[in-house]
Parts: structure tokens; C-alpha cells; sequence
């Protein structure tokens, strides 16, 4: 739970840095803390518990159900003060500790709408390589928001992309070198993930919004805003592994299939991965100069704080590290 806020601390949440402090001492104590996650407490540390109890709490405050604790929550209104929503907070845990025990038992569910900055960008440096239409595939894309990456409006580096009316606006979204800006005409859009999230629904939106850090305004606001992209760009998100997604994907002549993926390689076993692998390797070994394939992927590294934005294109099998972002996606530093 230490470690945790010390995470929340270095990622910009301050309310959640302190209380989680406040909730390892109720913890110890034997408070409310220590009654909600009963049961749970040998679960192993990448399961996020902390952050599952906090999703669930800021669930009750999302739904109008902890008006106290409201008050300190900046995603609806209130203003971020840890120490005096502590005592708050803590009440809503005695009082609807069942609630909040019920989201133990899943893993937290997130779709980072930063991260699509740097397919934004990776997509500018493939249209640099053959001005073609894309096709985008998304492995685990969670709600599928950022299948619509080439819709969202992103500036910084003196460079501007996509659509300056929508509603999703990330400004000093980049820095470096930006990539080469081209106008990107995305013709399919499909992803599939194990726990699909609907953008579309109020449960779905719950959920996601949860588990967003509730101090972060700008996490908040793109996720908003691509709540409402979605009502109005289709993407086909499917209830599968990723395995069969990329099995069910073709290439197409004159058009670029993507298949990209972020912060989602982590969570495969030996075999998904080693099926996603041979996947990628059949479709890479069919493209053709008409037919291009490119694996565009931002994915943690050990030792290494930021994520590096990757893309490998075929024919040729050329790889290149176009830039880093941190793990909520921007700022995306370009280095070419
Ligand atoms: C940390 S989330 C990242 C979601 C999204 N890529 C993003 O960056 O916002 C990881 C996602 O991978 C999905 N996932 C895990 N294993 C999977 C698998 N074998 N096949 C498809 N999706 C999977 C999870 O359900 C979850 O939605």
C-alpha cells in the first residue's frame, strides 16, 4: 500500500498518495481498511489491490453515493485535500464495505487515451513511408478508445494532428522532433480483448472512469472525451484472446494493416504469447509492398521508466525506436 502511493505520489495523484498513507495505518490498526480487504491480504502485489479498493470507492463517489468524500474529489467537483477526505473516506468504507469488497475480485480496468499519442505520431512515420489507407488492429485495446487515435487533437513540438474540433484534445501531447504530420484515412477498426469494456454504456463508463485517479483533470477529461468519440466512430471490439484476433486478420493490397498494442504483453501467458508471436510472423511474412504491414507497440521495459514507442514495418522487417512516453502516454518525446 506504501509502495503503491509512493506510485501515486511520482504519477501526479496526490489525493490517492495520501490515502493510501492513511489507509496502511488504518490497515495496522485494524480499521475499516483491514475489514474491506479481509481475505485478500496475501494476494500477490501486481494484483493492485489498493488501487481495486480505490476504484471501488471512487465508484460509490461517481454514483452520488459518498457525498462527504465528494467534496474532496476533484472528478466531481470537489477540491483534493487527502487529509480531511481521510476521515470521510474512511466512513464510506464502514459504511458500504461490501460494495467496495465486491471490486476486489477483478483486476483493474483502464484504457489510457494518452497512450494513443504515440500511435497518432507512429502512424504519421508509417504514412512518411507509403501514403496508404490504414487498417488499425488493436490486442488488448480494453474499451477500444484508442482505435480512434487518428481522430483525437494533439499539438506540441510546433506540430498539430488530427481534428481540431474534437473532443479529444491532448495540447504539448509531444516534444522532440515531432513526427512528419500527414492526414490519416483509417478504414477498419477491430480490437480484441479478453474483459471488453463498452464506451458506449454507463456501466462500461463506470468502470473505466473508477479507476482513473480522481485529481487527475487531464486523464479525466480525455477519457470524457473519448466516451463521446466513440458514440460517434465505430470500431469493432470483440470478446476474444489476442491470439484470435490476429488469426482472423488479413492484409489488404494498398492499404497498411497496423497492429498495434500498449502497456498489454505483460499479462500473456507462455502460450497466448507465443501464439500472438507466430500470429505477427504469418502476417508479417504475407506483406508485400502493396500490401504493408507495420507492429507499432508501446510496452513497459525493465530498468526503465518511460515506455519506448516501437514500430517494425514490412516488407523488411525494419525496426525503429521513434520516441518514449511515460506510462499515461504523453508527453510522447520523439527522437527522429
Ligand atoms: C493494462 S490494460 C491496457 C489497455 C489498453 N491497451 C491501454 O493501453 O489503455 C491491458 C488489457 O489487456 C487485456 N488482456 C490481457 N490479456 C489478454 C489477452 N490474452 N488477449 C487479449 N487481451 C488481453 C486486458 O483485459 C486489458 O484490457
Amino acid at each position: 500500500m506504501l509502495r503503491q502511493a509512493a506510485g501515486c505520489e511520482r504519477l501526479g495523484s496526490a489525493l490517492y498518495a495520501g490515502l493510501l498513507r492513511h489507509a496502511a495505518d488504518d490497515l495496522l490498526a485494524g480499521g475499516p481498511v483491514a475489514a474491506v480487504l479481509r481475505g485478500h491480504l496475501s494476494d500477490p502485489g501486481r494484483s493492485a489491490l489498493s488501487l481495486r479498493m480505490l476504484g471501488g470507492v471512487h465508484a460509490l463517489v461517481l454514483t452520488g453515493r459518498a457525498e462527504e468524500l465528494a467534496a474532496f474529489y476533484p472528478s466531481v467537483g470537489g477540491k483534493a485535500d487527502a487529509a480531511r477526505a481521510w476521515p470521510a473516506f474512511r466512513r464510506v468504507l464502514a459504511e458500504h464495505g461490501d460494495e467496495v469488497s465486491a471490486w476486489l475480485d477483478r483486476p483493474p480496468q483502464t484504457n489510457e487515451i494518452g497512450r494513443g499519442a504515440a500511435l497518432a505520431g507512429a502512424l504519421c512515420y508509417l504514412l512518411d513511408e507509403a501514403d496508404l489507407p490504414v487498417r488499425l488492429v488493436e490486442v488488448g485495446p480494453s474499451a477500444g478508445l484508442n482505435l480512434r487515435a487518428d481522430r483525437f487533437f494533439l499539438t506540441g513540438a510546433a506540430a498539430k494532428f488530427g481534428d481540431p474540433s474534437s473532443p479529444v484534445r491532448m495540447p504539448g501531447a509531444w516534444q522532440g522532433t515531432p513526427p512528419p504530420v500527414r492526414p490519416v484515412r483509417v478504414t477498419w477498426r477491430t480490437g480484441g480483448d479478453l474483459a471488453p469494456v463498452d464506451p458506449t454504456s454507463a456501466q462500461g463508463r463506470l468502470l473505466l472512469t473508477a479507476y482513473v485517479w480522481p485529481d487527475q483533470a487531464d486523464r479525466l477529461d480525455r477519457l470524457r472525451g473519448a466516451y463521446e468519440l466513440a458514440e460517434r466512430v465505430p470500431a469493432d471490439l470483440r470478446a476474444e484472446p489476442a491470439s484470435a484476433t490476429i488469426a482472423r486478420v488479413s492484409l489488404e493490397p494498398g492499404m497498411w494493416t497496423v497492429l498495434w498494442h500498449s502497456v498489454f504483453r505483460q499479462y500473456l501467458d507462455q502460450g497466448e504469447s507465443a501464439a500472438v508471436d507466430a500470429g505477427t510472423a504469418a502476417l508479417a511474412a504475407a506483406a508485400s509492398d502493396s500490401a504493408r504491414f507495420a507492429h507499432v507497440t508501446l510496452e513497459p521495459v525493465p530498468h526503465a521508466q518511460d515506455f519506448p514507442v516501437e514500430v517494425i514495418t514490412w516488407p523488411g522487417g525494419a525496426r525503429r525506436v521513434l520516441g518514449s512516453a511515460p506510462p499515461h502516454g504523453v508527453p510522447v518525446t520523439w527522437v527522429r
